[in-house]
């Protein structure tokens, strides 16, 4: 099977910045270890730099697209490209929001997936889309690998819908990161061989061709009874050569700002409004004494219809 391809034309995606924190983007220019970019994210995006890892997890940025009024999907079609390409004044709009998360995995080395978002993305993969940008990754940014590890995960494991098109690509490497009790509740019902890390000494030797090659799934078991230890999870990523992280999971991205681990996002918004019940964090409140700011790095926006901002999380305020 083989993975698709997505055009991007460059005249049809291309951004218009309109507002650069030069300070911090030059700091973060700094501390880059890529000194190329792609030739096609600088005519449609502009320079991009991510710092290095930190020494004992990833550096971890998601990707969201929002309504205007902070909606993450309409109640009657959960499907986020609906509130992107539906965007009925813009649909290229949409279309550039989709390149902007190619961009972001096309620098990632491993990308988090939740298990309900694959419930409702029948046919999400977790590799790039754009041609150029895939072969660009491995000639101009030194990636040994063509696809990111796409990472699921879960506490319980009751919820991963095995069926899913990212189990069937041999060419995806699939990890997935869970409890004690998860790994019970999945990896009987695989038919598929699997290999198991539980600490950081474990995972420095895996390569993601000796994975394929034998059609392997990676888990990564930490914590206890259904809980995962989320440090010692990223210390295992970090160790199995995953220096930049991406979570497009909406829940997940929360988690990690709980724990202060988040260290930016890029949050997209379409000029519509769709209402109802689903914002990001929904259950997962921040107290008034302790809760994450962002400083904003910077804005592009397509037309007049979408916005697409890229933050740095802090969180100095701390509770009192
Ligand atoms: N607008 C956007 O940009 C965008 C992006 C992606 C997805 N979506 C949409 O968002 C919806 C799904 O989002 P969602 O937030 O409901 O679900 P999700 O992020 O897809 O799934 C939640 C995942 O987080 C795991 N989890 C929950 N708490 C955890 C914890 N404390 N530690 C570790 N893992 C934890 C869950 O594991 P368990 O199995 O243990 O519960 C589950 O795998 C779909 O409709 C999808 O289309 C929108």
């Amino acid at each position: 099977m083989t993975l698709p391809t997505i055009e991007f034309p460059v005249d049809k995606i291309r951004l218009t910045p309109v507002y650069k924190n030069n300070d911090r983007l030059c700091t973060i220019k700094k501390s880059s270890f890529e000194t190329n970019i792609p030739r096609k994210i600088i005519d449609g995006y502009g320079p991009i730099y991510f710092p290095k890892s930190h020494k004992d997890r990833p550096y971890i940025y998601s990707s969201m697209v929002l309504t205007l009024d902070g909606k993450s999907a309409f109640e009657d079609e959960n499907k986020s490209s609906a509130i992107s390409k539906g965007n009925y004044l813009d649909p290229d709009g949409g279309l550039a929001d989709l390149w902007i998360l190619n961009i972001l995995r096309t620098y990632a080395d491993g990308i988090i997936f939740g298990a309900k978002t694959l419930q409702v993305e029948e046919n999400i993969t977790g590799h790039i889309y754009d041609q150029e940008l895939a072969e660009d990754r491995i000639s101009i940014l030194g990636k040994k690998e063509k696809i990111p590890w796409n990472i699921i995960v879960t506490r319980k494991g009751t919820g991963v819908p095995l069926d899913h098109i990212i189990f069937k690509n041999k060419e995806v490497p699939i990890c997935i990161a869970t409890s004690p009790e998860g790994f019970n509740n999945i990896s009987h019902k695989l038919n598929r061989e699997y290999l198991v890390l539980r600490d950081k000494y474990e995972a420095k030797n895996i390569t993601q061709k000796r994975i394929l090659d034998k059609n392997k799934i990676v888990f990564v078991v930490t914590g206890n009874g259904n809980k995962i230890n989320l440090t010692h999870t990223l210390n295992i990523f970090r160790s199995m050569g995953i220096h930049r992280l991406l979570i497009e999971s909406p829940t997940f991205m929360y988690v990690l700002m709980q724990e202060k681990k988040l260290d930016e996002a890029f949050m997209n918004y379409s000029g519509i409004y769709a209402g109802g019940e689903f914002t990001l964090g929904r259950n997962q409140a921040f107290s008034y004494k302790d809760f994450p700011a962002t400083e904003i790095l910077s804005i592009h926006i397509h037309r007049s219809s979408f916005l697409y901002t890229r933050q740095k999380i802090d969180y100095k305020k701390s509770s009192s």
